[in-house]
């Protein structure tokens, strides 16, 4: 049992956010699996973690791996199974670890039941009014009924085919085998009030709710205005304002919350709570929509994911979301990785350490040749201490700890995302933060990420590991002192000690040029974004009685009172 603090569990946890696939496979199948989970609980409880969130593991074709589900009661076959689910809840629970599930709500699979029932069934009837089926425009309807365009590039239509069926179209604001649910049908309602119920039975405690920006639509559908020549691919959808962040959403995230707390009043012991994603960066007013007390608990703060590394940058992206902390009392949860995202390491490691505000935020332009990889993982580290200190709940996502980079060298024809397809390979995808966890220098074992097969065979990870891997891997880098992981170790334990403690509220401080500062309660925090050391004013009000209880390069040795280059420390008063 986790311990009884004054406030809801969720508002200072620190998540770990597990993307099944690419974890560990215990069969050799090259897949990552739960039994796979089970054998390394271990590790994730050693970071201090209070809850894993797990990427989709509903049965699925796998087009999005996960993102397009076929059934949401149920387990995908190559993950393993529903008492598999449960052993391994039960297991994580030996470890005070909650689980959080990933809940799709915009779209299923064209494999969901629904949808084969669907295009089995004639236009406008129940089967169909569960999603979004139009005529088409223009002669023989072989125009899509609207101008929207799919956040994975094209159209946001697809029609069925002509000669079998009856030519309409349905919508997907993803991929064509991500159709749209229309969320004012009384079976979708139903079908989600029963998700929660399945899974809470279950002792999920909560999930992680799939991109809310594009959610609920417009009634009418109409033609989105014209878009400038600057906006990106995939930037087209979630500027279309009759499809993202719409007021018709907020009434289904009211409705699952109703779910959530009709459930709780039944089992008033439970905790449960939903953490919204969507990119509002710089868009308070949008985090406070979706944090009303009758909807979300939580939503993704992603302001310092998308900052670049830059003083004043950092600074806004830290006290936008606290600023929204202050006035509702809903803290921010805080990410510097996900699994739709070019790792941190990689961002950071660019000279100007550019980050585009778009929300895949891959694109080739961004290319391997100006990584500078050791200095990324340095500021990759003193980030990772700025969020360790401030108040809210941090969400780590698999790999960060040991400091993995994004993976470049994927081959095309081995790359999955279905971006990369959409976008005629114009936008690389999201391959490159997905690539196979690496545990050991075996590559036999696809480093460690299989567990041989009982003919001692491995098949090779669903995608590709570069070479050097090995030396990335758990192992590898448990083996080096002061390593990033050593500095996740201690973070996870400072934060208990000295952050977690404090008041949820934060102060910026200014101590200088180049220096970011923030003070809660009697824990002072200060970044250095500079590439050379600065001595600090010791004389400052904010560091009188002050103790160095953290660096993020304990590694490297200056004098006291001095803050390496790239870098954060934490002072106690
Ligand atoms: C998820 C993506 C997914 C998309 C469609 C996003 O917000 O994080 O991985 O492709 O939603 O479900
Ligand atoms: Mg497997």
């Amino acid at each position: 049992m986790t311990e009884q603090t004054s406030r809801p569990w969720w508002q200072d946890a620190l998540i770990y956010q597990l993307y099944i696939r690419s974890f560990a496979d215990s069969n050799g199948d090259g897949v990552g699996d739960i039994a796979g989970i089970r054998s390394r609980l271990g590790h994730i409880a050693s970071l201090g973690v209070d809850a894993i969130w797990l990427n989709p593991c509903y049965p699925s074709p796998q087009h999005d791996h996960g993102y397009d589900v076929a059934n949401y009661f149920d387990i995908h076959g190559e993950y393993g199974t529903l008492e598999d689910f449960d052993e391994m809840l039960a297991e994580a629970a030996e470890h005070n670890i909650k689980i959080l599930m990933d809940l799709v709500p915009g779209h299923c699979s064209i494999d969901h039941r629904w949808f084969i029932a669907a295009l089995a069934s004639p236009p406008g009837s129940p089967e169909r009014a569960r999603f979004y089926f139009r005529d088409g425009k223009g002669e023989n309807g072989s125009e899509p009924p609207n101008n929207w365009q799919s956040a994975f590039g094209g159209p946001a239509w697809t029609r069925i085919n002509e000669d079998e069926n009856d030519g309409q179209w349905y919508m997907h604001t993803f991929a064509r085998e991500q159709p749209d649910l229309d969320h004012t049908n009384a079976d979708v309602q139903q079908l989600f009030d029963d998700i929660f119920t399945f899974w809470f039975d279950r002792g999920v405690e909560g999930f992680r709710v799939d991109a809310v920006a594009g959610v609920g639509k417009h009634p009418d559908l109409p033609d989105q205005p014209p878009v400038g020549d600057d906006a990106g691919v995939l930037d087209v959808t979630w500027i279309n304002p009759y499809l993202a962040f719409r007021p018709e959403g907020h009434d289904i995230w009211r409705r699952f919350r109703t779910s959530v707390e009709n459930y709780v009043d039944a089992h008033p012991e439970r905790e449960l709570m939903m953490v919204a994603e969507a990119y509002a960066v710089r868009r308070p007013e949008i985090i406070k929509a979706f944090t009303e007390p009758d909807q979300f608990q939580q939503m993704f703060s992603f302001d310092l994911m998308m900052t670049p590394w830059e003083k004043t940058s950092i600074e806004r992206a830290m006290l936008d979301p606290i600023a929204i902390l202050r006035e509702t009392g809903v803290a921010p949860a805080w990410t510097l990785n996900n699994h739709d995202i070019q790792r941190v390491v990689t961002r950071l490691g660019r000279a100007d350490a550019h980050v585009p505000e778009s929300w895949t935020n891959n694109n080739l332009s961004l290319s391997r040749a100006d990584v500078d990889l050791e200095l990324g993982e340095r500021r990759a580290r003193a980030m990772a201490a700025l969020i360790f200190a401030l108040p809210g709940s941090l969400y780590l996502y698999q790999g960060e700890e040991i400091g993995l980079p994004e993976v470049f060298d994927i081959p095309d024809d081995r790359r999955e995302d279905p971006v990369f397809d959409r976008t005629n390979g114009e936008e690389i995808g999201r391959d490159g933060c997905r690539v196979p966890l690496p545990w050991t220098n075996d590559a036999a074992t696809s480093y460690g990420f299989s567990t041989p097969q009982a003919d001692g065979s491995v098949d090779g990870p669903w995608l590709p590991q570069p070479a050097g891997w090995g030396e990335r891997s758990l192992d590898s880098v448990e083996a080096i002192e002061n390593s990033t992981l050593d500095v996740y170790r201690t973070l996870g334990q400072m934060r208990s000690a000295h952050a977690v403690t404090q008041p949820q509220d934060a102060e910026p401080v200014e101590f200088g040029a180049g220096l970011v500062g923030v003070r809660r309660g009697s824990l002072v925090v200060i970044v250095n974004s500079t590439m050379a050391p600065i001595e600090l004013d010791m004389t400052h009000e904010a560091l009188g009685g002050a103790e160095l209880v953290f660096t993020s390069e304990p590694g490297v040795a200056t004098a006291p009172g001095t803050i390496p280059a790239n870098a954060t420390i934490w002072f106690t008063t």
